[in-house]
């Protein structure tokens, strides 16, 4: 079956009038971002399924004459498709999005200076009250921490807390989660850059997630302390078990000094150069 995005058939799309050659079944997002067209996005996130969550990249797709709204990020490429990304409703409703965002995160200066950016310094809606918010109120609901701690790491740390107005990100009851490994997948994938941790000895404190504190490996070779132990331990069920004695608890870098150091003795001494 063709991977969606990754068969090189190429097919003729048009966007605002011109025609681009794209790729059958890629996210159009992506063709559009490749072509240097301007679509405001917070929540693709390639390592996982698209699900529009932000809903800022809204563009119009045209179909016998007929717009509709749709996000880019939920749109495959196909031979025909023809996309607005600029029209009149698409920019009422960024602005509006641009608003709403900078009120449900006053915090955040990746919202406001994406805002700023389409012409929106204010917002009609009432700033949310930051008192001692774990997530500084950078926080845009968008779920992609939720999703990839359960998706990818297989964790379900954290979740939706609350409804309406009241709802957060958080683990269970605000307190310390076991469940979580520590591994900061959250903090990377995070759009606004909300989610605190910080590396301290021989700890990592997840300052968002309740202070939740795991252990981190130190490595026996240079004594960085530099990976969760429960990452590490689930990373090296999936190397050879003699491999794993060799280079256990060895921090990247001297990991990758391990590997040169073996590739190096492989060379016999009479193939090296004078
Ligand atoms: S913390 Fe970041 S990734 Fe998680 S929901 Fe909020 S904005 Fe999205
Ligand atoms: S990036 Fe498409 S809906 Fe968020």
């Amino acid at each position: 079956m063709a991977v969606p995005g990754n068969n090189n058939r190429m097919v003729t799309i048009t966007i605002n009038k011109n025609q681009y050659l794209a790729e059958e079944g890629e996210i159009f997002l992506l063709t559009a971002i490749r072509h240097n067209i301007d679509i405001p996005h917070l929540c693709y996130e390639k390592a996982l399924e698209p699900y529009g969550a932000c809903r800022l990249c809204m563009v119009d797709v045209v179909t016998c004459g007929k717009t509709e709204m749709t996000p880019a990020c939920t749109i495959r490429v196909h031979n025909g498709l023809e996309i607005l990304t600029d029209t009149p409703q698409i920019i009422k409703h960024r602005n509006l999005l641009f608003e709403l965002y900078l009120a449900e995160a006053p915090k955040s200066e990746v919202i406001k200076e994406m805002a700023a950016k389409y012409g929106v310094t204010k917002t009609r809606f009432l700033k949310k009250i930051v008192h001692d918010d774990p997530l500084q109120g950078k926080c845009i609901l968008c779920g992609l921490c939720v999703r990839v701690c359960e998706e990818i790491m297989g964790n379900s740390a954290i979740s939706f807390i609350n409804r309406g107005p009241y709802t957060v990100i958080n683990t269970p009851f605000y307190e310390h989660n076991p469940d979580c490994a520590g591994c900061a997948a959250c903090a990377r994938v995070c759009p606004t850059r909300a989610i605190v941790c910080e590396d301290i000895g021989e700890s990592r404190v997840m300052h968002s997630w309740s202070e939740t504190t795991v252990a981190l490996v130190t490595c026996p070779e240079c004594g960085k302390s530099f990976a969760p132990q429960r990452l590490m331990e689930k990373v090296l069920t999936k190397l050879e078990p003699g491999l794993i004695e060799k280079i256990k608890n060895l921090c990247p870098e001297c990991r990758r000094k391990y590997f040169t150091r073996k590739e190096i003795h492989k060379i016999p001494l009479t193939d090296r150069e004078p």
